[in-house]
This record gives structure tokens, C-alpha cells and sequence, in this order.
């Protein structure tokens, strides 16, 4: 029997996650979105595309969590998204309304399955999920710093026209304007950006990852960017599923390390069989480790707000 991932909302994110998990061909996908046809119309589209992509994944959609029984792997997709003006954190209260329905019955039906969040603003959504579900931190983290680095990789590897399959990078931080990309710590073939590039251009490519969300934002002016954050998902449920124990940076749940302490925030973890197997706690200079705590202290003022709504 296959694993089962069953992806929460059938809109942009949604949808594309479940193309690129059953292209990937290692689960099948139940598609669940509140708008009826929606989920069932674009999981029996992505079931017609299967005999030319050449997979045998399965994939269901739905209104009626009943059909998520059991999912190993339950993304969060559900939500409204960003149009031009709007910040991550202006979706905060109707967001949290949403994962918190979405939540309760996904824990109803799949009590072991491990939750992966991508609705906005991430960090504080990780909060909502986590609070509401009653999961072990291991099996809820969310979906940010995958994007987040992977946008800063395909900048490094634009600037250097050099194949992005050389490049690796790490972004800290919670999923907004504060995030913190390490240049120390991102490689071209082994070698750190900051002996390949002046401190100017890493400044620039920094500042566009960290607006990275925007710049798209701004182009579509419908909606926010769904590709990446689709790729990004399945390749997180991908290494738990196979068990491949990637480090991914990932919003977790920090009990003192990093010096946070009760609080998602993006940091490099081990993603295997039991979720988040393993939080990487790599050694940060006083301005980036001060960085990373402003980062978090914009994660606590949105949790503290959704604390104020109860
Ligand atoms: P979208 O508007 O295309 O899709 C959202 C879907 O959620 C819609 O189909 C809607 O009907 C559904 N939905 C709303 N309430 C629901 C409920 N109670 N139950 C089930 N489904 C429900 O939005 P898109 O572009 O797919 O983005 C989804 C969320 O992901 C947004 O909050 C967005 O900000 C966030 N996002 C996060 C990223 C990250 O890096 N963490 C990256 C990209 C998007
Ligand atoms: C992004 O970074 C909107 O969070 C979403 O594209």
C-alpha cells in the first residue's frame, strides 16, 4: 500500500503540491478544499495526466476529511493568500480561523500523521496547528525556509551562472521581512558566496530573497507564488516519507535552542520517519545570532496577538 499525503486547500499551493507529489510517484494524494468540485475536479485532472507523466499515484479530491483517515502526511495549504500591498501578516485572523477548523479534523481522522504548514504568516499558523492538534513537536513544522533558500540559490546561481545544483544555502528565521540568509554558510561546490562575491552583491541578493515573496506578489497581483512553495512541500514530505533525514531548514518548535525558547522559528533540522528527527544547532556570529532573535521577535509579536483573539 502506498503512503498516503493528503494536501489541505485545492487552490494554487494545493494543487500544484499534489502534482508534484504524485509526479514524484512514491504516495497517493487525497485533495481536500471547502469550495465543492474544486479538489475533485483538479485531482480527476491530475489522474488524466498520470498515463503521460508516468505515475501510479492515486488521487482522490474531496470536501470530507473522512477520506484523509489515516494520512501519513497532512500539508496545511488552506487560507487566504497575499495580493499587492498586503502583508504575510495581514492574513493573521482569518488564517487562524481556518487552520484551526482544518486542524481539529485533521487530527480527528489522522492522529498519527505528521503536519506540515504552509498557510501565512507561516510561523504563527506552526502556533495555531501545533496548539490545536496536541501533536509532539516533531510531527508539526512548517514550510519557509525550504522556499526561502531555495529562492536564495537560484539568485546565487543567476548571479555566477553557475548550475544550481552546486549551491546550497541556509535561511534562518521566521517567514518575513526579518528572515535571516547566512551567505557564511551557503556554498557554491563546497566554496562559501562570501569568497566568490563582493559584500555589495551578497547584500543585494539577500535583500531580493528576503522580498522574495513580494517581488512575486507583485507580478501575479492575483495571488502569491505557488511553484517553489509547492516544490518546497513535496520535497519536505518526500524526505519523511522515504525517510531520507535531509537537513532542511524548517519552522520548529525551539525549547532553548538558538537561545528561544517556546516559538516556531526557521532553523536547519533533520526531516526522516519521525518527522523532525533532529533540530541543527549551527554556531552563529553575534550579528547574525542578534538577527535571528529579531527574526523570532517579530514571530512572538504574532503570536502574542492570536494569544489577544481567544
Ligand atoms: P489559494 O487562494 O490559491 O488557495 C487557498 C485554498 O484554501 C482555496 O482553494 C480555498 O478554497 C481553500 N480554503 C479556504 N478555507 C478553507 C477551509 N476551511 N478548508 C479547506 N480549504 C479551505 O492560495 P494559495 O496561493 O494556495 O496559498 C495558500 C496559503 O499558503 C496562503 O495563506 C499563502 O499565504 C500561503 N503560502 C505560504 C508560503 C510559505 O512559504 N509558507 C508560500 C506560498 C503561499
Ligand atoms: C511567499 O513567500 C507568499 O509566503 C509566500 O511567496
Amino acid at each position: 500500500m502506498n503512503s498516503k499525503v493528503s494536501v489541505i486547500g485545492a487552490g494554487n499551493v494545493g494543487a500544484t503540491a499534489a502534482q508534484r507529489l504524485a509526479e514524484k510517484d512514491f504516495c497517493d494524494v487525497v485533495l481536500v478544499d471547502i469550495i465543492e468540485g474544486v479538489p475533485q475536479g483538479k485531482s480527476l485532472d491530475l489522474t488524466q495526466a498520470a498515463p503521460i507523466e508516468r505515475h501510479d499515484a492515486h488521487l482522490t479530491g474531496t470536501n470530507d476529511y473522512e477520506a484523509t483517515k489515516n494520512s501519513d502526511i497532512v500539508i496545511i495549504t488552506a487560507g487566504i493568500a497575499r495580493k499587492p500591498g498586503m502583508s504575510r501578516d495581514d492574513l493573521l485572523a482569518t488564517n487562524k480561523n481556518i487552520v484551526t477548523k482544518v486542524t481539529k479534523e485533521v487530527a480527528r481522522f489522522s492522529p498519527e500523521a505528521i503536519l506540515v504548514i504552509v498557510s501565512n504568516p507561516l510561523d504563527a499558523m506552526c502556533h495555531v496547528a501545533y496548539g490545536v492538534s496536541g501533536f509532539s513537536k516533531n510531527k508539526v513544522m512548517g514550510m519557509a525556509g525550504v522556499l526561502d533558500s531555495a529562492r536564495f540559490r537560484a539568485f546565487i546561481a543567476m548571479e555566477l551562472d553557475v548550475s544550481v545544483e552546486n549551491i546550497h544555502a541556509i535561511v534562518l528565521g521566521g517567514h518575513g521581512d526579518a528572515m535571516v540568509p547566512l551567505p557564511r554558510y551557503s556554498t557554491v561546490a563546497g566554496i562559501p558566496i562570501t569568497e566568490l562575491l563582493s559584500a555589495d552583491r551578497i547584500e543585494a541578493l539577500v535583500d531580493r530573497t528576503r522580498k522574495g515573496g513580494a517581488e512575486i506578489v507583485n507580478l501575479l497581483k492575483t495571488g502569491s507564488a505557488y511553484y517553489a512553495p509547492a516544490s518546497a512541500a513535496a520535497e519536505m514530505a518526500e524526505s519523511i516519507l522515504k525517510d531520507k533525514k535531509k537537513i532542511l531548514p524548517c519552522a520548529a518548535y525551539l525549547e532553548g535552542e538558538y537561545g528561544i525558547h517556546g516559538l516556531f522559528v526557521g532553523v536547519p533540522v533533520k526531516l526522516g520517519a519521525r518527522g523532525i528527527e533532529e533540530i541543527i544547532q549551527i554556531k552563529l556570529t553575534a550579528e547574525e545570532s542578534c538577527a535571528l532573535k529579531k527574526s523570532a521577535a517579530a514571530v512572538q509579536e504574532l503570536v502574542d496577538t492570536i494569544k489577544e483573539m481567544k
